[in-house]
């Protein structure tokens, strides 16, 4: 089959690799009819090389139609329609049970001392083969994939692999007061359907940031007010404090993650981990602070004492510092991790009917024949050709 396989720093092809095959009695192979590129793969793009291998497929946002099915599997059928969720969760284990997918016990990686596998997702989560493929293996087929109706385009259903679940789950852990102030960094993907969920479920103010200019264009057309960054830190402050009372938000999710822009030094020093020899790289970004902390720094200081910073955005250096002088002296509550994708499925179904509320419909801005992958890699990086949202047809 044809995938798309990362072979280096800004390096990613689409090659013809083996077909994958049912290996457990309750495996299921599905055939990808659509594939998301997320946010989370330009960090193995570009910084989290250390972790990967030539040839690892990548991609954790794909849905299709099942093509095989293992002797145990009850609960799908050849030609059932279904989206697989980015964490691969047994549904039975104790912390599935909890509704904390993204820690399952029966995927968790002891080894790395990480989490549950992911698809498509680093040597530290399993180096499971990814969804950016014409078929996926997916193991646990009596709980993981996600059966939806047939009849709406992929569009409609795609995004409960990631995108809805992470926006979702961000939201939650704010836990903004209803007559209070969410602000959002960064409108990629994920913040910008953070914007969406939040309005949706009646946040009285959300306010969204970022310095892209097609991005904050976007959110405000959807009637959410969004401050540019590229005004400076200051600016973006002080605007947040106008709004609030002087206090700040309620609650800051970061949508951004370790690429911040505006973090010079941290920047420089992943691109030269990066370009070190995998095991080098590997004991210096778990022991150096790597991170660029630039967003997290303005979720701290955009917070309101007694606030709470949620963060969806993906950080990846053992060591980053962090200022706990200030977060304890402003009693900030964090919360944040990958998204438990099942945890959110139940509240997503009923928003994703032809009235479409959170507008999935026409979220992508991009879709591209899987073939094309690799040049929508450095699109999506570069940000260029207004792509915020690139879906890939095998
Ligand atoms: N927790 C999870 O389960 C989960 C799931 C999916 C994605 N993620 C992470 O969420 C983050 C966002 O993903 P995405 O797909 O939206 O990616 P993205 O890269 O498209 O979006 C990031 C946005 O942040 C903006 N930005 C950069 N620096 C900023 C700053 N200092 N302040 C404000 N905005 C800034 C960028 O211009 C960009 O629009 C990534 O770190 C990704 O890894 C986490
Ligand atoms: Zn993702
Ligand atoms: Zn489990």
């Amino acid at each position: 089959m044809r995938a798309l396989t990362w072979h280096g720093r800004r390096d990613v092809r689409v090659d013809t690799v083996p077909d994958p095959v049912l290996e457990q009695p309750d495996d299921v192979v599905v055939q990808i009819t659509s594939s998301g590129l997320c946010g989370s793969d330009l960090h193995l793009y570009e910084v989290l090389t250390p972790f990967l291998s030539p040839g690892d497929v990548l991609g954790h946002e794909p849905m299709g139609v099942v093509a095989e099915v293992g002797p145990a599997v009850t609960e799908l059928s050849v030609g059932d329609r279904v989206v697989i969720p980015f964490n691969v969760s047994c549904g039975h284990c104790w912390m599935c049970g909890r509704g904390l997918q993204s820690q399952c016990e029966t995927t968790q990686n002891r080894e790395q001392g990480t989490g549950a596998s992911l698809f498509g997702y680093t040597a530290l989560y399993g180096q499971v083969p990814g969804g950016q493929a014409e078929y996926l293996r997916v193991p646990f087929g009596n709980s993981l994939p996600i059966r939806v109706p047939q009849g709406p385009p992929d569009d409609r259903f795609l995004f409960l692999s990631d995108v809805l679940p992470t926006a979702y789950q961000a939201v939650q852990y704010a836990a903004t007061p209803a007559d209070g102030t969410l602000v959002v960094l960064g409108l990629g993907p994920i913040g910008d359907m953070c914007t969406r969920i939040a309005a949706h479920l009646g946040v009285r103010q959300v306010v969204g940031v970022d310095l892209v200019p097609e991005r904050l264009a976007r959110v405000e057309a959807r009637g959410i007010p969004a401050l540019d960054l590229s005004h400076g830190d200051d600016e973006v402050l002080g605007a947040i404090r106008s709004m609030t009372r002087g206090r700040g938000a309620d609650a800051v999710i970061d949508a951004v993650g370790m690429e911040a822009h505006g973090s010079p030094v941290a920047a420089a020093a992943q691109k030269v981990v990066a370009a070190m020899p995998s095991g080098l790289g590997r004991t210096v970004m778990e022991t150096v602070g790597s991170d660029r902390t630039a967003a997290l720094e303005l979720a701290i200081g955009a917070v309101r004492r007694g606030g709470t910073i949620s963060l969806s955005g993906v950080y990846g250096g053992s060591a980053t510092p962090l200022p706990m002088l200030t977060l304890f002296d402003k009693q900030v509550q964090m919360r944040m991790g990958q998204a438990n994708v099942w945890r959110w499925v139940p509240d997503l179904l009923p928003l994703l009917g032809d009235d479409d509320p959170l507008g999935v419909d026409h979220f992508a801005t991009h879709r591209m024949p899987l073939e094309e992958a690799a040049q929508a890699y450095s699109m999506f990086q570069d940000k260029t050709d207004g792509a915020v949202k690139v879906l890939f047809t095998p």
